[in-house]
């Protein structure tokens, strides 16, 4: 069955879904975008993902054809549409469609883009036995807080674990970790705190990580928002990831090297289930 996408207005079938060879989008990356997740027919912190959309446009520059209560009714329409109940709904703007050029055109109308992906989150098979992965440099531009579809290098780098049978893959920066190839990377060192990197323009400011941090700390959880290396992470007593698409997934194995017990650990479970059981009440 063809699920219905929204383009630039219009609901349409996925085989009539589409949009200029000239788009900045398909020719420059020169676009942004947004994965918010469903849960029971609901939109999970959609609040965090449009104020991130917004914070992305202003980095960029970049107008959006529609206003706040439009876009929401779009994610509102698309979800009945295709009777999507679990999974994600992928927002993009761009910049629109104009004659080469890598300056920015005057007359551009930007464009904008959503479609669902049906997905089992909170059932996962994933979660159940941990994530293994691999440290590789880190070799995207230096504005990671921008979320742009830029995502060749993450791509890379999924297939590069795929390869050598791990889930997904780490980024390293100047020996030090940024996160995971499309997620947030954590740690929780053998003293139980929760070890983070920081905010900056390394990383995206994951909404699913602002969340999961707010609610280790409700729940008495040490947070330290600080980097930590691939050697810290192998010694730690767990290590997880945070996104959207995954929640919160426990990593089980760091270059072959076991983390913890080489099981799921008690304080990733616990976020976890404490994530989905909040989005559950929280999502819109
Ligand atoms: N990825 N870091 C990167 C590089 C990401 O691409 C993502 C999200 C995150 C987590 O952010 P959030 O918690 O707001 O989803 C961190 C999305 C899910 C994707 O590209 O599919």
């Amino acid at each position: 069955m063809s699920r219905i996408v929204y383009v630039n207005g219009r609901y349409v079938p996925e085989e009539q879904a589409v949009i200029s060879v000239f788009d900045r989008g398909f020719l420059m990356a020169d676009a942004v975008y947004e994965v918010t997740a469903v849960l029971d027919g609901r939109l999970v912190d959609f609040a965090g993902h449009m104020a991130r959309l917004h914070r992305s446009l202003g980095e960029l520059d970049m107008g959006i054809p529609v206003n706040d209560a439009e876009l929401e009714a779009i994610h509102r329409e698309l979800m009945a549409r295709n009777a999507l109940r679990e999974g994600g709904i992928y927002l993009q703007v761009t910049r629109g469609a104009a004659d080469r050029d890598f300056v920015f055109p005057d007359d551009a109308v930007p464009g904008l883009v959503l479609f669902t992906q049906a997905r089992e989150i909170a059932a996962s098979p994933l979660a159940e036995r941990g994530m293994k992965v691999i440290s590789i440099p880190d070799i995207r531009w230096g504005r990671r807080d921008i979320k742009t579809v830029q995502l060749l290098a993450p791509s890379l780098g999924k297939m590069q674990a795929k390869r050598a049978g791990k889930d997904d893959a780490w980024l390293v920066e100047d020996g030090m970790v940024t996160e995971g190839t499309s997620n947030n990377a954590h740690i929780v060192t053998r003293d139980g705190t929760l070890v983070t990197r920081g905010l900056s323009n390394a990383i995206l400011h994951g909404i699913t990580r602002a969340s999961v941090l707010a609610f280790a700390r409700e729940t008495g959880t040490r947070v330290e928002e600080r980097a930590f290396s691939v050697a810290e992470a192998q010694q730690a007593a767990e290590a997880f990831i945070t996104s959207a698409s995954a929640f919160v997934m426990p990593v089980v194995e760091i270059d072959g090297v076991p983390v913890g017990d080489g099981v799921p650990g008690p304080v990733a479970k616990r976020l976890r289930a404490i994530y989905i059981e909040e989005s559950l009440k929280q999502a819109v």
